[in-house]
């Protein structure tokens, strides 16, 4: 298509016909300029396309298609390679089924375990978050198929979604909730964005220019279609001239008219609907001129693939020896989801799975010796005595209790949040009740989001598969007796209990606000600093094999915040049976004039070894890793000083560390004076030396005459100096300084922090 050129013939009606969508799915047909309608689905972990025609509300059932792990469980393979090809099989389908756009990966930080939504998010950590999110959009995209990342920005619940604003501060903005999106908006440059239906500080994220445009699109080049999250416009016009391009679905052509009276009545420019209007069509040129027409897809591979993926999701959590099982044992199978299991959520990601295979499916026939008992009925939170009964009976006759439990369709969903982090009270009764009666019992968890476990300390083993996609029995037979090895790793903490959440009194808000008051510190980074025992910590999970590492090393000791820093480690496999070990390198900030998180996420890889083999990881590290976002500056910024880099198997268990001194070329752009503080100087070099006339000008005190008073202890002029403001030198000075010589040195202090006068 000749973009340019159809643009110009079109009229303007036309062209603001094309900013909303024809029906939920799919956008206008322009029949004066041949252009094509075009159709998105939901995602994200497979593919729910409605064919029926002009459905409004979505209710359709969708095609029988294929039910992916959800992103709690891809996420927890730590695996950019296995997003990109379960995100290339998905593209494989949206071709074949001529959709132009799936819409996911959803990249929301789970900021409260309680977020309804939780199960189609990444992760607590931005990084994580983003890095599996490219990882995917680049596996769709390599399909010719475009896709779309959300819900930008701050959708971290359900509670009050379409009209809560969230109230955070820039500098967590930046480092957190931005965060998610921005690495992979750079490096997988998604076709399409979708922004969320809250609001943001106030205004609508549908209306909102300084993140659909100045962050966007002017900081981090994105060129594609801005669409709004389904029914989150407000005011339209707005919206358009904010960088909202496409509402999604129509309004049956009443907010089209409202654009075409803006234009006509000055209050909105043409250029602008302009603007939209071609990033709309380049969006659908981009999917028609490399169509395949005759692209297939195999339902039994995706399954197939659904299956292997979840293998390398499933999270190790707990194991005192007794997985992988053994094969010869009686296995009492427990729970309801050992036959049916829960493997998806519910609301707008819900797939119309085509077959699905549990643990009793994929056990069958193969010699195993399992009594199945029911044990809870999950649409019941009270126990039932009967299927209680039984199930112990059978846990009693086997040399193993195997339960399946897990949170019911109806305790996490899209649009509301759960109200506790409970598993429900029939299945922690059935849990109790086993162990009185069998020592050897292993749970496997069914969850999109963590639960309290208040019996875990007593069972042997505990598997959290999340939710796994419709070949989950697969993953589950093979893991579980050690014919694949775990290697999923927490993509978030599980706390002790819900109130040691750091946005505990902050969530879901009230009076439709929500005050993200924790700021930076957000799972793991709030535990940590607040030294909480955890559940299992951030980036935990075990392997049936054992991996040693050795040999960490930095490239240099001391770097300048524009160099970067190779790390490197050998990881061994010292253990009889192939695994993968997920390596993640975490930066702790030294002495900080700013509240900063003990250690943060900066990379990671996930590395196959055989049994007995070796290999050496490498990272880069650049400015990015050692900074902070500071709102003076308006950007990131490392401060000069001290870090410890580190290599861990999880948050909490750092291996090996090693310190980095970093001299920053920036300063931060504050503004110095005469009552500025000894501390304001203090951290950076060339701030330090400054100060050198001021402190000599003290010189005068005698300092045995300090030592020896008992009035002042050194501690204490250590201590009143920090906080000293600039001033006070003309009085307990030597006399030697004025007003002017003090405008001296704030002059070059400013000058240094980039301020002339
Ligand atoms: C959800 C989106 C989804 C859209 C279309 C909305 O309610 O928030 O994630 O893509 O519906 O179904």
């Amino acid at each position: 298509m000749d973009v340019n050129k159809v643009l110009k013939k079109m009229t303007l009606e036309e062209k603001a016909s094309l900013c909303s969508g024809r029906d939920f799915w799919h956008t206008k047909a322009v029949r004066s300029q041949n252009v094509p309608e075009f159709e998105v689905s939901d995602g994200p972990h497979g593919l729910r396309r409605q064919t029926l025609e002009d459905d409004h509300f979505g209710g359709s059932e969708s095609i029988k298609a294929v039910c992916f792990p959800a992103a709690c469980a891809t996420a927890s393979s730590f695996d950019r390679n296995l997003l990109t090809k379960i995100g290339k099989a998905i593209g494989n389908e949206c071709q074949a089924e001529g959709v132009g756009t799936i819409l996911g990966p959803a990249v929301n930080i789970k900021r409260s375990p309680l977020c309804g939504r939780n199960f189609e998010y990444f992760s607590e950590d931005p990084l994580l978050a983003s890095e599996l999110a490219s990882a995917f959009i680049k596996g769709v995209q390599s399909k010719n198929v475009g896709a779309c990342i959300k819900h930008f920005l701050a959708n971290n619940q359900e509670h009050r979604r379409l009209s809560v604003s969230a109230e955070i501060d820039e500098r967590t903005l930046h480092e957190i909730y931005l965060a998610a999106f921005e690495g992979a908006v750079k490096d997988a440059k998604p076709w399409t964005v979708m922004c969320s239906y809250n609001r943001i500080n106030g205004t609508h994220a549908s209306q909102n220019k300084k993140y659909l445009t100045s962050v966007l699109r002017d900081e981090w080049g994105f060129d594609g279609v801005v669409m709004s999250d389904w029914g989150a416009v407000s005011d339209r016009v707005t919206g358009l001239d904010a960088g909202l391009d496409l509402e999604m679905p129509g309004t049956y052509g009443i907010n089209d008219r409202l654009i075409v009276e803006a234009v006509k009545n000055g209050q909105l420019s043409e250029a602008v609907v302009d603007r939209a209007a071609e990033r709309i069509l380049r969006l659908i040129d981009r999917f028609e001129s490399h169509r395949s027409k005759n692209a297939k897809w195999d339902k039994e591979a995706d399954h197939e693939l659904a299956g292997k993926a979840e293998e390398e999701c499933a999270v190790l959590l707990k194991n005192d020896g007794i997985l992988p099982l053994d094969k010869n044992d009686t296995i009492a199978v427990i729970g309801k989801y050992a036959k049916t299991p829960r493997f998806q959520g519910g609301g707008s990601s819900h797939i119309n799975a085509f077959k699905v295979t549990s643990f009793m499916d994929a056990s069958h026939g193969k010699g195993h010796d399992l009594i199945y008992a029911q044990g809870y009925d999950d649409q019941k939170d009270e126990t039932d005595r009967a299927l209680l009964t039984k199930a112990v009976n059978a846990a009693k006759k086997s040399d193993v209790a195997l339960i399946f439990a897990g949170l019911p369709d109806n305790f996490e969903s899209e649009g509301y949040d759960r109200k506790h982090m409970r598993l429900p009270d029939c299945q922690n009764t059935l849990i109790e009740e086993v162990l009185k009666v069998q020592p050897n019992v292993v749970v496997v968890l069914h969850n999109g989001s963590p639960v309290e476990m208040p019996w875990a300390d007593r069972v042997k083993g505990i598997f959290e598969m999340y939710l796994g996609g419709q070949n989950i029995g697969l993953a589950q037979y093979e893991l579980l007796f050690g014919k694949a090895n775990p290697s999923g790793r927490l993509p978030e903490t599980f706390p002790m209990k819900l109130s040691d959440n750091p946005s505990y009194l902050n969530f879901p808000g009230h009076d439709d606000r929500v005050n993200y008051a924790e700021g930076v510190f957000v799972g793991y980074r709030y535990y940590d600093a607040k030294e909480y025992d955890v559940l299992f910590p951030f980036g935990h999970g075990l392997s049936y094999t054992t991996y040693k590492y050795s040999n960490f090393k930095v490239s240099k000791r001391k770097i300048k915040d524009t160099d970067t820093l190779e790390v490197s480690v050998d990881i061994s496999n010292v253990g009889r049976m192939a695994g993968k070990e997920v390596v993640q390198i975490y930066v702790s900030p030294g002495r900080s004039d700013v509240p900063r998180p003990v250690r943060e996420l900066r990379a990671f890889d996930k590395i196959a070894l055989r049994a007995g083999e070796t290999k050496t990881v490498s990272f880069i590290l650049d400015k990015r890793a050692f900074s902070y976002y500071d709102e003076s500056l308006g950007d990131f910024y490392v401060p000069s000083g001290d870090y410890d880099v580190e290599v861990g198997a999880s948050s909490r268990d750092i291996r090996f560390t090693k310190k980095v001194n970093i001299e920053s070329a920036k300063l931060p752009r504050r503004r110095f004076d005469e009552n500025s503080t000894f501390s304001d100087f203090m951290g950076d070099p060339r701030l330090e030396a400054l100060l050198k006339p001021v402190i000599d000008s003290f010189n005068h005190v005698n300092e045995k005459d300090l030592k020896k008073s008992e009035a002042i202890s050194p501690e204490m002029v250590e201590a009143t100096f920090g906080p000293t403001p600039l001033r006070n030198v003309l009085g307990f000075g030597d006399g030697t300084f004025d007003h002017e010589k003090l405008k001296q040195i704030t002059d070059k202090a400013n000058k240094l922090c980039g301020l002339s006068d």
